[in-house]
C-alpha cells in the first residue's frame, strides 16, 4: 500500500490510561470539575467518558505510585486495517503483542514507540448506550450534558514528550499512516511534530523533552468546542485551587484555544476550547515553523508558556524512582 492508501487506516484516538498517586483528587477533577461520567470501577481503576465520547471509556484512571501515562490506544478504521498496521509495525521491528482487550474494547495490538511510549491499536469498541435517564435529545450526543462543573465533550488529543522526536514521528507516519500536519524545528533538530489521520489538525503530538528523558507524557487534551468554556473553566480552576499553567489563549500552531492545568495527581491536562485548524486537503503540505516565530507558535494572544514547567515538566516526573531506573 502506498502512503496515500494508508492515510485513513487509523480512525482516531480512542482512549488513554493515566496513573495517579492521588486517585481521589484526580477523580474529583475529572468527574466534578470536568463533568466526566464514571462507567465502571475495577480494582484500582476507574473508567470515565465525556458526554460525547462514543465508547465505554476514553480515560482510565489507575492508582499508582507516580503520575504518568500507562498507554494510549488508537482505533483503526476496520479489522483489516488493524491487521495491516500490526504487520507493518512488526516488519519495521516495532515488535508488539496481541491481547484480548479489556472493558469496552476487543483484541488489541500493543507496541512500544522508539522512545518507549506504550501505544495500542484496536478495532472492536463497544458503543456507549445511555440508560433512559442519561439519553440526550440531541441524537449525535451519546449522553446528556451533565450538570457538573464545566463538562468536556470528549477526548481530543495526546501530546508525548520524546528524547528524539524524529524516530517517533517516522514510526507513526510509516506504520500508522498518520500525517505530519505541522512541525517545529530548532536548527537541524525537530523540536515537535503534530500528526493526524483525520481532519483534525492533530491527534498525536510529539515534542522534544528538554531534559532528554524517554517516553514521557506532556499532556492529554479534552474538547469543549467553545473557547468561552476555557475562560469559564479557568475561573472554576482558580476557585477550586487547580494549578493553571498557561492560558486561556490560542496557539498559532494548530490554532487551538488552549488552557493548561495540572490535575491533582500531577498529570498535565489541556482543555481545548475549539478544534483549531481542520485539514480538508488530501494533498496538503506539512507546515514547518521555526524558533524565530516561537511566540506565534505558542500563543497568538501573547501568553508566554512558562519555561520552568512547560518545556521541562512531563510525567512521570524526573525525580520519580520509575523514571530514574529507566
Ligand atoms: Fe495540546
Amino acid at each position: 500500500m502506498t502512503r496515500h492508501d494508508i492515510r485513513h487506516e487509523i480512525a482516531h484516538l480512542a482512549r488513554v490510561e493515566i496513573h495517579t498517586p492521588d486517585p481521589d483528587g484526580t477523580l474529583w477533577f475529572f468527574k466534578d470539575l470536568l463533568g466526566m461520567y464514571e462507567t465502571r470501577r475495577e480494582g484500582q481503576s476507574v473508567y470515565l467518558r465525556g458526554y460525547e465520547d462514543p465508547y465505554q471509556w476514553s480515560l482510565k484512571v489507575t492508582e499508582g505510585p507516580v503520575a504518568r501515562m500507562d498507554h494510549a490506544a488508537l482505533r483503526t478504521s476496520s479489522p483489516e486495517a488493524l491487521e495491516r498496521r500490526a504487520k507493518s509495525l512488526k516488519d519495521g521491528n516495532l515488535e508488539g503483542k496481541w491481547t484480548d482487550g479489556e472493558f469496552g474494547y476487543g483484541k488489541t495490538y500493543e507496541f512500544t514507540t522508539p522512545d518507549g511510549h506504550d501505544v495500542r491499536l484496536l478495532w472492536e469498541a463497544e458503543k456507549y448506550r445511555a440508560p433512559e435517564e442519561l439519553k440526550s435529545k440531541i441524537l449525535t450526543r451519546a449522553s446528556k450534558k451533565p450538570l457538573r462543573g464545566i463538562p468536556v465533550k470528549r477526548i481530543d488529543h495526546l501530546n508525548l514528550l520524546a528524547s528524539d522526536v524524529t524516530p517517533v514521528k517516522r514510526s507513526f507516519e510509516r506504520h500508522l499512516g498518520m500525517q505530519t500536519r505541522e512541525r517545529l524545528v530548532d536548527g537541524d533538530v525537530e523540536a515537535g511534530a503534530w500528526l493526524s489521520s483525520n481532519i483534525l489538525g492533530h491527534e498525536v503530538a510529539i515534542m522534544r523533552d528538554a531534559l532528554g528523558a524517554r517516553g514521557r507524557l506532556h499532556h492529554i487534551a479534552f474538547y469543549y468546542g467553545n473557547p468561552q468554556h476555557n475562560v469559564d473553566a479557568a475561573e472554576m480552576f482558580r476557585e477550586y485551587d487547580i494549578v493553571i499553567e498557561a492560558g486561556p489563549d490560542r496557539h498559532g500552531l494548530s490554532q487551538g484555544a488552549f488552557l493548561y492545568v495540572f490535575e491533582p495527581g500531577g498529570n498535565r491536562v489541556e482543555l481545548f476550547g475549539d478544534c483549531g485548524f481542520l485539514e480538508l486537503e488530501p494533498d496538503f503540505e506539512t507546515k514547518t515553523w521555526t524558533m524565530d516565530n516561537i511566540d506565534v507558535v505558542t500563543a497568538i494572544g501573547g501568553t508566554t508558556l512558562p519555561q520552568e514547567t512547560y518545556f521541562t515538566y512531563g510525567t512521570p516526573p524526573l525525580d520519580s524512582p520509575e523514571q530514574a531506573a529507566a
